[in-house]
């Protein structure tokens, strides 16, 4: 089972603190968007275009599901993951910590060419109204919630790290 995981939206720095907080904890860091795009052979990007968000949702919920199983580590999930009823289902019981971040440090953090398919053409206002849309969803199911805004992912880290 999954020591901990890292919700919130692109931007919070889920893979930069997940990779500092596993490395200050030992163990390792699993990725389910780098799960996924291993899986199919292509990028998160690429598997959005071809074959739709639906289609990706479907493999992320399985993707999440099995990392939480069999991951003793740190595992960062997709901005994204916390939609699926299923996703929040099996988050009951973990420690879940939600980075939380404001729109201008996501979009600093995401740039302005991110290559994040639900960003196109227009990063902060996209940013904006997921940010809007899910922290409700990333307070429901988080047992830890840390703020990113003008901090360096190493302090992050340290913080999580203590509170564990
Ligand atoms: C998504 C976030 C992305 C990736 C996909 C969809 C989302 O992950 O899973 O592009 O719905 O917020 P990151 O949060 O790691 O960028």
């Amino acid at each position: 089972m999954a020591a901990v995981v890292l919700v919130g939206p692109m931007g919070a720095g889920k893979s930069t603190v997940g990779a500092l907080l596993a490395s200050r904890l030992g163990v390792a860091l699993r990725d389910t968007d780098a799960d996924i795009a291993a899986a199919a052979g292509k990028s998160v990007q690429d598997i959005f275009v071809d074959e739709g968000e639906e289609h990706f949702r479907t493999v992320e919920a399985s993707a999440v599901a099995a990392a939480l199983v069999e991951h003793e580590g740190v595992v960062s999930l997709g901005g994204g993951a916390v939609l699926a009823e299923q996703t929040r289902a099996l988050l009951e019981g973990h420690t879940v910590v939600y980075l939380r971040v404001g729109v201008a440090d996501a979009v600093k953090r995401v740039g302005l060419g991110s290559g994040r398919p639900l960003l196109l053409g227009n990063v902060r206002g996209r940013i904006k109204a997921l940010l809007e849309e899910r922290a409700p969803i990333y307070e429901s199911v988080a047992t830890l919630i840390v703020d990113t805004d003008d901090r360096a992912a190493a302090d992050v880290a340290d913080e999580i790290a203590a509170a564990l």
